[in-house]
């Protein structure tokens, strides 16, 4: 993990907050920001959209990180998510799937309303996770 300065942390933070106020959640109401820190340094937030046909909704993690690499980015070194609870709330699998592919030793900061920041990495909410090495050609393998 490269850890973010206490600079950019602050920013990221400040960043995901406010990415929040532009949530699209008529549904479940549960306004979520996320933001990355990218391989450049540059910071890209997020917000969660939903759709009618709930299936199709889009966390703000993933929003932030497709934003991200939309840019050219292919490196995460850190995100911080904000959710409107009394705990910090720590990003769903599909999020956590996301994030491995391009950070996956990235720090995790997730804040919330009140209390203190939870704070941990990509591979410690997704252990062993299946990534791009996994699909290196078999030895041996007919592809
Ligand atoms: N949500 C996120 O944006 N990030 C997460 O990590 C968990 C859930 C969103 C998806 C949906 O719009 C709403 O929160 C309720 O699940």
């Amino acid at each position: 993990m490269v850890n973010p300065t206490a600079s950019q942390r602050r920013r990221l933070i400040a960043a995901a907050r406010q990415a929040a106020k532009a949530a699209y959640a008529p549904y479940s109401k549960f306004r979520v920001g996320a933001a990355v820190l990218a391989g450049s340094g540059r910071i890209y937030a997020g917000c969660n959209v939903e759709n009618a046909s709930y299936g199709l909704s889009n966390c703000a993690e993933r929003t932030a990180v497709f934003q991200a690499v939309a840019e050219g980015e292919r490196r995460i070194v850190a995100v911080a998510v904000h959710t409107p609870t009394g705990l910090p709330t720590p990003p769903c699998g599909a999020c956590r799937q996301v994030l491995n592919e391009f950070g996956p030793k990235a720090a995790v900061i997730c804040t919330c309303r009140a209390g203190r920041p939870l704070e941990t990495t990509v591979d410690q909410l997704l252990p062993s996770a299946f990534g791009p090495n996994s699909l290196a050609r078999p030895a041996g393998g007919s592809r």
